[in-house]
């Protein structure tokens, strides 16, 4: 059975999920958000380590701003309404992306990932204006700047995910087979599940479903 540290997710389909069900882009990403708590419940079941969570990329900027306003206040509210129970629950954040949002919210974030860092049952971290070239390129520009050798362990080193080990499982919801700028050089070696549900209806019984199959599967890593 092969061992499994880190889950990366790709919780797409919110937008249509929404325009389907409630008419409103916007009610999906609120409906996506039960979703996010029952995987991580889940996660802490299947007593797995570390889940990245791609809620916002680089790109997602393009996006009408009544949109982009909305997910940020679910966010705000998530933390503000959440952050202490996921305190207790040993949970720790991490926010990996640039965090360059409105002061509220960079401060926000800041608190929560203070509050939990010493936290050790599950790390999440959060992918937040996230996008994978921007993270390799701003490390490569790093260890120029220390004159750093450039090789595979010094690249991991500068990258967001430092002391993460690599996902060995990237699912991506909603019916979509790209990458989309997610995690480029951390899922080198990953097992990719595409899963045709939109990220709201995605349950713990297809989490486990995923989980189980990856147990089975035989990993290479170019070996035979
Ligand atoms: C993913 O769902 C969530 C975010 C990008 C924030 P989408 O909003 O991309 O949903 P679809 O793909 O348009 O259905
Ligand atoms: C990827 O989904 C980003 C997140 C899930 C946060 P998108 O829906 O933004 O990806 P594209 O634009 O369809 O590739
Ligand atoms: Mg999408």
């Amino acid at each position: 059975m092969n061992p499994l540290n880190h889950v990366a997710i790709i919780m797409d389909g919110n937008g249509r999920w929404g325009l389907k069900n409630k008419s409103s882009r916007n009610q999906g990403h609120k409906a996506g958000l039960n979703t996010v708590e029952k995987i991580i419940k889940e996660t802490i079941n299947q007593k797995i380590k570390y889940l990245t969570l791609y809620a916002f990329s680089t790109e997602n900027w393009k996006r009408p701003k009544k949109e982009i306003n909305y997910l940020f206040n679910l966010l705000e509210n998530f933390l503000l309404n959440r952050i202490e129970d996921l305190n207790k629950q040993n949970i720790k954040l991490n926010v990996i992306g640039a965090k360059n949002f409105s002061k509220k919210l960079n401060k926000l974030l800041n608190l929560s990932e203070k509050k939990t860092l010493k936290n050790t049952t599950l790390q999440i971290n959060l992918a937040l204006n996230y996008g994978s070239k921007f993270e390799i390129i701003n490390a490569l520009k790093k260890m120029n700047k220390n004159n750093d050798k450039i090789n595979e362990m010094n690249l991991s080193k500068y990258l967001q995910t430092k002391n993460t080990p690599d996902p060995e499982i990237l699912i991506r919801t909603g019916n979509t087979k790209r990458l989309s700028n997610f995690l480029l050089w951390q899922l080198a070696y990953a097992e990719i599940f595409f899963e045709k549900k939109l990220w709201p209806d995605f349950e713990e019984k297809d989490y486990i479903k995923i989980i189980k199959k990856f147990k089975r599967i035989k990993r290479n890593f170019g070996n035979i």
